[in-house]
């Protein structure tokens, strides 16, 4: 067999299994090859008229039939991409998801404009799992000041392994800590893509989410703003005049979170920003 019948063979068994949320299996299927040959996708292209190893036909075998038991690609090959960066993902964290780049574009526009009339700025990305936004925003804007927090010490720790392994450990600060509580200096602008899913609907997520990524990671409990609402509460005295906070939200919670951010922040103009498939996806809030 070679590689390039090994790989429509995947594709063809990924993309008949429907219960899987595969939304390229023949991405998927050439991911997995890469990772048990250890190759990059030029290499592969390379040589997909090669015969494909025995030893690594039964790698291949086995990392294909995880995915069709329902694991994450991504916790498979321990990788993924996001913002331009690669990252470690475990199953420490969650897995960043493409929706979570809009809150980084709007972030790194808003930070970019206020470095234009100030030295320095700290931001906090708060809940930052295996570091995504706050090791998109360091490569983005490196005169930054991040902090980024997470209750998890597994998911800090992958952060921090993301940081030194993509060079920028210096630029940032990890703490492990309840959202902001043991954050001490003012902050200028506060990020968070903190779990929104509401408890009940756990159980109607598919398998890949509810059997391996961390449900605390997820769930937002009864009303899925349990966590986005404690956030709103405290965060005011951390804050510095002027500051901004960019909350990621469900697709059906931009109204209550506006709501919440104009009974915490009374003053603050509160907009409703829309991911590309048109759903609300991210609140900012600007005092
Ligand atoms: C949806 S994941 C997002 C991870 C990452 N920011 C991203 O966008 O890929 C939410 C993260 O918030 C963290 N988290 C949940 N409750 C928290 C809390 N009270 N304080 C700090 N972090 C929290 C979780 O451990 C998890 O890493």
């Amino acid at each position: 067999m070679t590689l390039a019948e090994a790989l429509r063979c995947a594709a063809k068994h990924l993309a008949a299994l429907e219960i899987l949320e595969t939304s390229n299996p023949h991405l998927e299927a050439e991911l997995l090859l890469q990772h048990a040959l250890g190759f990059n996708r030029t290499q592969l292209y390379q040589r997909l008229r090669d015969e494909m190893p025995p030893d690594k036909e039964t790698a291949y075998h086995d990392l294909v039939w995880r995915r069709l038991c329902g694991e994450p690609t991504p916790y498979i090959t321990e990788r993924t991409d996001f913002c331009d960066i690669e990252l470690t993902v475990t199953p420490a964290a969650a897995i960043p998801r493409p929706e979570t780049e809009l809150l980084v574009e709007e972030a790194s526009v808003l930070a970019g404009k206020r470095l234009q009339d100030t030295p320095s700025l700290t931001i906090v990305d708060v809940g930052t799992g295996c570091g995504a936004i706050a090791l998109a925003l360091a490569t983005r804007l490196p005169s930054l000041q991040i902090i980024a927090t997470d209750i998890s010490p597994a998911a800090l720790a992958l952060a921090q392994r993301n940081a030194e392994r993509l060079g920028l450990a210096s630029s940032l600060r990890f703490l492990c800590t309840d959202l902001l509580a043991s954050v001490r200096q003012p902050v200028d602008i506060v990020v968070a893509n903190l779990p929104y899913v509401r408890s009940a609907e756990w159980k109607t997520l598919p398998v890949e989410i509810r059997c391996y990524e961390p449900r605390e990671a997820l769930d937002g409990g009864p009303d899925g703003l349990r966590v986005i609402d404690r956030l709103l509460r405290q965060a005011p005295p951390l804050l510095r005049s002027g500051a901004a906070l960019l909350l990621e939200i469900g697709y059906d919670q931009g109204p209550p979170v506006a709501a919440l951010a104009s009974e915490v922040f009374p003053d603050a103009a509160v907009e409703i920003k829309k991911d590309l498939a048109s759903l609300d996806r991210l609140v900012i809030i600007q005092l």
